[in-house]
């Protein structure tokens, strides 16, 4: 077991984490209940049960998977159950699962009576080194991402890397686009060795090295501000316009896009807007450009849809003064926040990526 202490919550990686951190899951613990989804119960739990076989008696909550479930009806469902079973502060929440349980489990408990302690256990890429870390719980509401939360850390989170076994090709390759994501913005070697994988068309490796690597980046810049007053902004790189693409999907045209697959469009867009503020190279953008794009599968957006995505940024928790505030390439490995970026250049960025073949797409 290895452990990575930050200043909020400690996280332990390796499966030899459950039983040496036993007093984690038991001392002065009420009850014990676990959060699930149809799909990581299927796939998680049992394993999971078999290492911590010591915890005796838990109650389980099950709730469908997906991003559209991540609302307010199914913090309903916890918060009824928690009424039902009684739980006091002293009830221990586990989120088994990807970050929709991760982040809705953090928030309904974090609300009842006015907060009970969480552990996460990840189970998918993107959960481990990026939705369980960082203290952010959140739901959807209206149609709008993440809209309703609150930041609060987990008791501990486990990093068990055997949960990945099982999750598909797109679930990995949408966690490694916040992999690709941390070079971008704070550590070119890790972009030039992301940039090395995908030429060589080698077969991605999700090791402890490399979540690790991946979490450390991440926890160096909450460090310095936890409540995203200022820095953490920049993890929001790619998703001014990430998110906007992912909602409009979900809620527009009822179509799934992977969290990780609109961010990999994000980047290469919000890229090009570095680029055209003169931040960037031309050079820098099209290497960003083509190497994403090699990774990832194209998608189709019409033209009279692009002013319904931008509307979308209009609700980003970014924004100040109604004004859409991007966070930004200064060169590889190095961002900034806040930049207000004109709206002719966002609706251009969006026929500068290889992603996005535009259908009926007018000049500007
Ligand atoms: N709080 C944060 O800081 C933060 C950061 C990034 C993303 N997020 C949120 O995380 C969510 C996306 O996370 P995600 O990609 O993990 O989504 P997810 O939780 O929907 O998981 C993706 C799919 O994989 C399934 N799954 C989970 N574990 C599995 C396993 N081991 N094997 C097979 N299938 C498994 C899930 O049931 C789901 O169908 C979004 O809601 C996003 O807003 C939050
Ligand atoms: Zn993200």
């Amino acid at each position: 077991m290895k452990i990575l202490n930050t200043p909020y919550s400690v996280i332990y990686f390796g499966e030899d984490s459950y039983i040496k951190k036993k007093n984690l899951f038991l001392k002065n613990v009420s009850k014990k209940i676990l959060l699930v989804d149809n799909i990581s119960k299927k796939n998680c739990l049992n394993y999971f049960l078999s290492k911590i076989d010591f915890l005796k008696k838990y109650y389980i909550i099950n709730l469908p998977s997906g991003e559209e479930n991540k609302n307010i009806e199914t913090c309903k469902v916890i918060w009824k159950k928690l009424l039902d079973i009684n739980a006091d502060r002293k009830s221990l929440f586990f989120n088994l699962g990807g970050g929709v349980i991760t982040d809705l489990g953090g928030f309904a408990c974090s609300v009842f009576k006015r907060g009970l302690n969480f552990i996460n256990i990840p189970t998918t890429l993107l959960g481990m080194i990026d939705a369980s870390i960082g203290g952010k719980t959140a739901i959807n509401f209206l149609s709008l991402k993440n809209e309703i939360g609150l930041f609060n850390f987990p008791k501990g989170v486990i990093i068990d890397n055997n949960f990945l076994k099982t999750l598909s090709e797109n679930d990995l390759k949408s966690g490694f686009a916040e992999i690709i994501k941390y070079g971008l913005i704070s550590d070119i070697n890790l972009w030039k060795k992301i940039k090395n994988l995908i030429l060589k068309k080698k077969k991605l490796i999700y090791s402890y090295n490399l979540i690790r690597n991946a979490i450390k980046i991440k926890n160096s810049i909450i460090e310095k501000d936890p409540l995203e007053k200022g820095l953490r902004k920049i993890l929001n790189f790619g998703h001014t316009i990430g998110h906007a693409i992912e909602s409009y999907f979900i809620y527009n045209l009822n179509k799934k896009i992977s969290h990780g697959h609109s961010l990999a469009i994000g980047m290469i867009c919000e890229s090009w807007i570095s680029y055209k503020m003169k931040m960037i190279t031309k050079k820098e953008f099209e290497e960003i450009n083509m190497i994403i794009s090699l990774l990832y599968d194209n998608i189709k957006i019409y033209n009279s849809h692009i002013s319904k995505i931008i509307d979308f940024m209009k609700h980003d928790k970014k924004n100040e003064n109604n004004k859409i505030k991007f966070s930004l390439l200064k060169k590889i490995g190095y961002s900034i926040f806040n930049k207000e970026v004109d709206l002719f250049l966002i609706k251009k960025s969006f026929k500068k990526t290889n992603m996005i073949n535009l259908i009926n797409f007018n000049k500007f």
